[in-house]
C-alpha cells in the first residue's frame, strides 16, 4: 500500500496521520532549533522539554499565530520533521492532503505547499478546515442538503455551511482559545496585579469558565506572580473574573455563527433547523459553550466527541476516498 499521508497544522496543536498507521502524532505546534546549526532539535512536547533547560543556541518557536503561519521557514522545517517520522522523503514520495483555514491567504497556501513538496510530497491538496470536519464528522456533505459545522480553534473560528459538495455561507475570524488565555491574563494582571503561566491560564479557563457566564461560586488557588517586584505569591482566582473576561470572544464567536446561519438561503435553513450544527476544535470544549450557541441560534447544537481530531480524522477519510478513485482509473487503464 503506497504511503499516504494527513497533516492538520494548528496555532496550538499539529495533527499528522497516515494511511497506514492513523494519527501518530498530536502535539504542540512548537519547533525548536539549534540556531548555531541550523539543525531541529526537536518538535512537540519534545521542544516543550527544551524550554529553559538547554543551551542558548536552542531556540524553541511557534510558527503560527492566530491561525496562519507567521514563520515560514520554521514551518517548513516542522513540515519536514513531520514526513520524516511517517517515512516520507524525497526519495520516498507520498500524497499528502493538508488542512488551511479558510482565512488562508493564496500566499500562505502557496507556502505550505512548497514546503510540504520540498519535504517529500508527491502531490498536495490543501482542503478548508470546515469541509475537512463535515468529512470527519460523516455528514453528507455531497447531498443536497445543508450540513452546518464550527470549527472552533486555539487561533482562528469558522463556520460553514456546506451543501453539493462546496461551502455555501461562511463565517472566519482570527480570534479562538488563545484570545481567551489573553483575556483572563489581561484581567489578572489589571485586577489582581499578577501574571500567571500559560498552562494556568487554559487550567483556569477549563475549570471555571462558563458560554453561559455560570459561576458555582467557583473559585482556584494558583501560583502566580507580581506585576510590581516578581514575587513569587499565590492567589485565588474566582469564576466571575474568568467569565468576564471570556464574554467578549465568547460573543464575538456567536456572532460568527450567527451571521453565517443568518446568511442561508432559506431551504438549507431549514435543513439546519432539522439537523442541528456540530462543534469541533479544542475550542468549542469551553463549558456551556454548545448551550449558548444553541440559546443564541435557536438551531441544535451538538458538541464533536473528541472535536480536536475531527479534522484530521476528516483528512484521513479524504486520501481513502483518493485511493478509492486512483484504484478505479488504474482498473480502466488495464
Ligand atoms: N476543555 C477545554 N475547555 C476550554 N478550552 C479548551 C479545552 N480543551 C482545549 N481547549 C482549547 O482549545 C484550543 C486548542 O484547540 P485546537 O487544538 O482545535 O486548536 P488548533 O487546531 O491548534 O488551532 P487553530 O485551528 O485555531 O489554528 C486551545 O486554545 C485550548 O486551550
Ligand atoms: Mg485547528
Amino acid at each position: 500500500m503506497a504511503l499516504d499521508v494527513a497533516l492538520d497544522i494548528g496555532t496550538s496543536s499539529t495533527r499528522l496521520a497516515t494511511n497506514q498507521r492513523g494519527v501518530i502524532f498530536n502535539e504542540p505546534t512548537l519547533v525548536g532549533i539549534d540556531t548555531s546549526t541550523g539543525e531541529v532539535v526537536d518538535i512537540g512536547y519534545g521542544a516543550t522539554d527544551l524550554v529553559g533547560r538547554t543551551s542558548r543556541h536552542v531556540v524553541v518557536f511557534r510558527p503560527l499565530e492566530k491561525g496562519a503561519t507567521v514563520d515560514f521557514d520554521v514551518t517548513a522545517r516542522l513540515i519536514t520533521t513531520l514526513f520524516e517520522r511517517a517515512g516520507v522523503s524525497k526519495l520516498s514520495r507520498a500524497r499528502v492532503v493538508m488542512s488551511v483555514p479558510s482565512l488562508a491567504t493564496a500566499i500562505e497556501r502557496r507556502a505550505l505547499r512548497q514546503a510540504a513538496v520540498q519535504a517529500g510530497a508527491r502531490e498536495v491538496s490543501l482542503i478548508e478546515a470546515p469541509i475537512a470536519a463535515a468529512i470527519g464528522l460523516g455528514l453528507p456533505i455531497q447531498d443536497p442538503i445543508g450540513s452546518a459545522v464550527a470549527v472552533l480553534g486555539a487561533g482562528a473560528s469558522e463556520a460553514a455551511l456546506i451543501s453539493l459538495g462546496g461551502i455555501v455561507t461562511s463565517g472566519a475570524r482570527r480570534l479562538g482559545g488563545n484570545d481567551l488565555d489573553n483575556a483572563i491574563a489581561t484581567l489578572l494582571r489589571m485586577r489582581q496585579g499578577v501574571v500567571v503561566a500559560p498552562a494556568t491560564l487554559e487550567m483556569l479557563k477549563m475549570t471555571l469558565g462558563s458560554a453561559l457566564g455560570s459561576t458555582n461560586g467557583g473559585v482556584e488557588k494558583v501560583p502566580a506572580r507580581t506585576v510590581e517586584r516578581g514575587e513569587p505569591v499565590e492567589v485565588e482566582v474566582s469564576a466571575e473574573l474568568v467569565n468576564q473576561a471570556m464574554s467578549e470572544v465568547v460573543a464575538q464567536t456567536v456572532r460568527l455563527i450567527q451571521e453565517c446561519l443568518a446568511d442561508a438561503p432559506p431551504d438549507l435553513s431549514q435543513d439546519v433547523s432539522a439537523r442541528g450544527l456540530t462543534l469541533v476544535g479544542g475550542h468549542a470544549l469551553v463549558n456551556d459553550f454548545a448551550e449558548l450557541i444553541a440559546a443564541s441560534t435557536g438551531v441544535q447544537v451538538v458538541l464533536a466527541p473528541h472535536p480536536d481530531v475531527v479534522v484530521i480524522q476528516g483528512l484521513l477519510a479524504c486520501l481513502e476516498e483518493m485511493s478509492a478513485l486512483h484504484a478505479l482509473f488504474r482498473g480502466l487503464d488495464d
